[in-house]
């Protein structure tokens, strides 16, 4: 019989990569989806998998919607990759924030301990819970968390209460630390996709101009088709475990731009930069590099396609949408 997986946030970036990977390992594929007016399937239709998930009504904020979702199918594996997942916007709106990342993800574990304890649990992590800590350095599975917006004491929440379920009720729970990872089907509010979006307007005329915050910091940037693997890899371990999952690689948002512009045939990208304040952050997180050693040896997993190829891949993406738009 085909294993079952149910994935929250099934209608994000991670959520669509991961469940097309599914489908094609053969499993059967339920996503929770919240109620909105609008709803917004773009990234599973974007996948051509759209009509291939069982899509089953919840929100993570409300445990008896979880429960009823999870006493209907009944899952081997549950990954829980919803989220307000902006960290930008947890600055505007902490107490959703934390309500989602922090206190949705206690309510899930608590459901699955009711009605499914042998279903194993993969938490989305996130790099962002480091800060600023080690700096200069590469962040490891050991490196202290020093979180700096309300979205990364959320998910520091989320993280530490995944490892308390697992010692306290010997749940198999395991914690992804995914560093940045992108795609064509990215949000636009992320500066990857910003960046790309915008570089392909101006190549067709579309546009004038980029609007920017910090430029400098710099982030260990991956593709998100990879990162679903490790995620599926960790639940296939004989124990939980938490893992980084990373491309060991560092890259500022100039080098972004410069990649990214270079590849539509301009070199001087800065004339079509404004630096807008409104984009910069109360409090920055400057440098994130993540060492992947553990992941390769005890998972055997590898980034594949590198930082070069990535923006290559989006910006083809966004010409080709602009174009038949
Ligand atoms: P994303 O594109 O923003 O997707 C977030 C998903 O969560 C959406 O499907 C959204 O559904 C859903 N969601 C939000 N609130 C919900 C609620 N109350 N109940 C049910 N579903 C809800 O995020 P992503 O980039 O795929 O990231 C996936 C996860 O990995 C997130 O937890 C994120 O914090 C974490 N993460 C991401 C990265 C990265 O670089 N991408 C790195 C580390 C960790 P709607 O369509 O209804 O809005
Ligand atoms: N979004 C955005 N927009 N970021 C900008 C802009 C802009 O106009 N200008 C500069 N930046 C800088 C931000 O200040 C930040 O330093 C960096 O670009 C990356 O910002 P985002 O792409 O929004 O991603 P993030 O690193 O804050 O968060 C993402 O990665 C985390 C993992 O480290 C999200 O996917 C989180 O959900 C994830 O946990």
């Amino acid at each position: 019989m085909a294993k079952k997986a149910l994935i929250t946030g099934v209608t994000g970036q991670d959520g669509a990569y991961l469940a097309q990977f599914l489908l094609d390992k053969g499993y059967e594929v339920f996503g929770l989806v919240r109620r909105m007016v609008n709803r917004n399937f773009e990234n599973l239709e974007y996948l051509g998998i759209e009509n291939k998930i069982d899509l089953v009504d919840g929100d993570l904020t409300d445990e008896a919607s979880l429960i009823n979702v999870i006493k209907r199918i009944y899952p081997d594996e549950i990954y829980n990759l919803a989220a307000q997942s902006f960290v930008g916007t947890s600055w505007d709106q902490p107490m959703v924030t934390c309500e989602i990342n922090g206190m949705g993800v206690l309510k899930l574990l608590n459901a699955i301990k009711i009605c499914c304890p042998a279903t194993k649990f993969y938490q989305a992590s996130t790099s962002e819970m480091f800060g600023n800590v080690n700096i200069n350095g590469i962040q490891d599975e050991n490196t202290p968390f020093h979180p700096r917006s309300p979205y990364a004491i959320s998910k520091l929440f989320a993280y530490w209460i995944t490892v308390n379920y697992r010692e306290s009720y010997n749940m198999f729970a395991s914690n992804g630390i995914l560093f940045n990872h992108e795609s064509p089907i990215r949000g636009k509010e992320f500066v990857s996709r910003k960046i790309t979006d915008g570089v392909a307007r101006i190549k067709l005329g579309l546009a004038k101009e980029i609007r920017l915050g910090n430029l400098d910091s710099r982030r260990d940037w991956g593709f998100a088709g990879d990162y679903v693997e490790a995620m599926w890899l960790m639940l296939q371990q004989k124990n939980p475990d938490d893992f980084i999952i990373s491309t060991g690689k560092t890259h500022s948002i100039r080098d972004f731009l410069n990649l990214a512009f270079k590849y539509v045939g301009i070199d001087n990208w800065q004339p079509y930069i404004k630096i807008d304040p409104r984009y910069k952050r109360p409090a920055e997180l400057f440098t994130l590099q993540g060492k992947n050693n553990k992941a390769k040896k005890n998972l055997g997993w590898e980034p594949k396609v590198s930082f070069e190829k990535l923006v290559m891949m989006m910006i083809d993406a966004d010409l080709k949408r602009l174009d038949n738009s």
